[in-house]
C-alpha cells in the first residue's frame, strides 16, 4: 500500500489543482466544510447576480414584458440546451421544467406509449424511492401493466430484461451508495431487447462526464439542485433523444407543450421535439438562478472535473480507512473508480447520531435511513484540505464518543 499523503503534501495537491480559482465563484461559509453538494449545491456570485436582476428589473421594473424582452418564455428550452451539453446531449433534445419526479412520469408514459405491445418497466428496489412510486403511479393508470424489480424479482437488473419490457428506468449514480452503472452496456443490453431506457441522472449531472447521445440513451431525467448548483428546488431536467420525436406523447399536455400556446385553440396540438415535454408556466426565479449556475459550468472541462472528484474521493477513502478503522464503519461504496461516482458512503448503527455531530463541528454531509453516512465531492469548491479536515473532525467524533450527546439524537423531518 502507498503511504498516505500528509497535510503538506495535501496543501500541495491544492495549489496544483487545475481548478481551484473555481472555489472563488461560490459563497461558502466560513469555516465549513461543506460535503453534502449531492443533496443542495452551494450559491454561486452569479446565481445571485441573476436572480437580484429577474427580481429587481425584470419583474420590478418590466413586468409582463420579460416574457419577451428577458428571455423568460423560452428558458426551459434554452438552460435545456446548456445542461444538456454537461450530459453529451446535442441542442434540441432536453428541457428543464418541474420536478425529475414529474419528469420520470412524462418519461414512463411516453416511452410506453413507444412500445404499446408491452407492458412492464423494470426499476430497481435500490433507487431512488420517488422512482418507484412515479413507476407504481404509472402502472395504476395503464391496465395490464406491471413492475419489475431489480432486488427483487431477480439480483441483476439485466436479468430482468427481455421481449416483455416496454422501459427499464434506472439511476446512473446511486443515490444511497454513490455506485455507477455503464450506460453504454445496459442501453445496449435493453435495446437488444426491444426495450427502452430511461437514464436518472440526478447524482451525474455536474458530477462527471456523460455521453447521453453516444450511449444512444432514449430518455434521461435529472435535478439541477445538486451538482449543478441551480437552488433550492431548481427545475428539473428531461432528455429524450431526437429520433424519438416524431413519435413522442406524453400525457401532462399543458399549453407550455403546445404548438402554438398564444394561439389559445381549442384542443391540444402536441409542440414540436422536446418542448411536448413541457407542461405549465415556470418558476422564472428559480430558472434565472440556474442560469447563473450555467454559466460557471460554461467554463469547466468535464474530464479534469472527474479526475479531481476522483483524487477526493480517493483520499477520503483512504484517509477514513487508516484514521476510523476500529470505529465500526462499513464501506458502502464502490473502491473501483469507473464504478463510483461522487460521493462516498459508509454505514453505522449510528449514523444518524454521527452525521449530526459532524454537522455540529461545521462538516456537513448527510444520512439516509437505515444507516448511511453520505458524503458528497463537489469539485468545483471543495480543496483536499478540506478532506483532511473532514476525516479529522470523523476521527475526534468517534474516538471521543461526542456523538452520544442526547441532542444528537433528535431527528428532523428533513435528514
Ligand atoms: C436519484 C434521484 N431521483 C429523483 C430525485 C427527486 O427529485 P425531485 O424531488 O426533483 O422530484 C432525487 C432527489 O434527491 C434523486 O436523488
Amino acid at each position: 500500500m502507498t503511504a498516505l499523503p500528509d497535510l503538506a503534501a495535501i496543501e500541495a495537491m491544492d495549489a496544483a489543482d487545475g481548478l481551484r480559482a473555481m472555489r472563488e465563484r461560490f459563497i461558502l461559509p466560513e469555516g465549513l466544510v461543506y460535503l453534502d453538494g449531492n443533496s443542495l449545491g452551494v450559491a454561486s456570485k452569479a446565481a445571485f447576480t441573476e436572480l437580484q436582476a429577474a427580481a429587481a428589473e425584470e419583474w420590478g421594473q418590466d413586468l409582463i414584458r420579460s416574457w419577451n424582452t428577458a428571455g423568460w418564455f423560452d428558458m426551459p428550452l434554452t438552460l435545456g440546451d446548456r445542461v444538456g451539453r454537461l450530459v453529451g446531449a446535442a441542442a434540441g433534445q432536453t428541457a428543464v421544467c418541474d420536478t425529475t419526479s414529474i419528469n420520470i412520469y412524462k418519461a414512463l408514459h411516453a416511452a410506453m406509449a413507444l412500445r404499446p405491445d408491452r407492458t412492464i418497466i423494470v426499476a430497481e428496489a435500490g433507487s431512488f424511492p420517488t422512482d418507484i412510486y412515479m413507476a407504481e403511479g404509472v402502472v395504476s393508470t395503464r391496465p395490464g401493466a406491471s413492475l419489475r424489480l431489480e432486488g427483487v424479482d431477480a439480483p441483476e437488473i439485466e436479468d430482468l430484461i427481455d421481449g416483455d419490457v416496454a422501459v427499464v428506468l434506472v439511476n446512473h449514480v446511486n443515490y444511497k451508495s454513490g455506485e455507477l452503472r455503464d450506460m453504454a452496456a445496459l442501453t445496449q443490453k435493453a435495446h437488444e431487447h426491444g426495450a427502452l431506457v430511461i437514464w436518472d441522472l440526478c447524482h451525474t449531472a455536474g458530477a462527471l462526464p456523460v455521453d447521453l447521445d453516444g450511449a444512444k440513451a432514449d430518455f434521461a431525467v435529472g435535478c439541477t439542485y445538486k451538482y449543478l448548483n441551480g437552488g433550492p428546488g431548481a427545475p428539473a431536467f428531461v432528455y429524450a433523444a431526437a429520433r424519438h420525436h416524431g413519435a413522442i406523447s406524453q400525457p401532462l399536455s399543458g399549453w407550455w407543450g403546445h404548438a402554438r400556446p398564444f394561439a389559445f385553440e381549442k384542443h391540444y396540438a402536441a409542440g414540436e421535439g422536446i418542448r411536448r415535454f413541457l407542461c405549465g408556466t415556470q418558476p422564472i426565479l428559480s430558472l434565472r438562478a440556474l442560469k447563473g449556475a450555467l454559466d460557471i459550468w460554461d467554463e469547466v472541462d468535464m474530464a479534469a472535473l472527474r479526475e479531481k472528484s476522483l483524487g477526493l474521493t480517493d483520499l477520503f477513502i483512504a484517509l477514513v480507512e487508516e484514521k476510523c478503522a476500529a470505529y465500526g464503519l462499513e464501506f458502502e461504496s464502490s473502491r473501483e473508480r469507473e464504478k463510483r461516482g461522487s460521493q462516498v458512503s459508509f454505514r453505522h448503527p449510528h449514523a444518524y447520531e454521527i452525521m449530526q455531530a459532524l454537522i455540529a463541528r461545521g462538516v456537513i454531509g448527510d444520512f439516509r435511513a437505515p444507516s448511511t453516512m453520505r458524503f458528497g465531492f463537489t469539485p468545483l469548491y471543495l480543496r483536499y484540505a478540506d478532506v483532511w479536515r473532514a476525516v479529522e473532525i470523523l476521527e475526534e467524533i468517534l474516538r471521543t464518543g461526542a456523538w452520544q450527546d442526547a441532542r444528537f439524537a433528535v431527528r428532523s423531518a428533513v435528514t
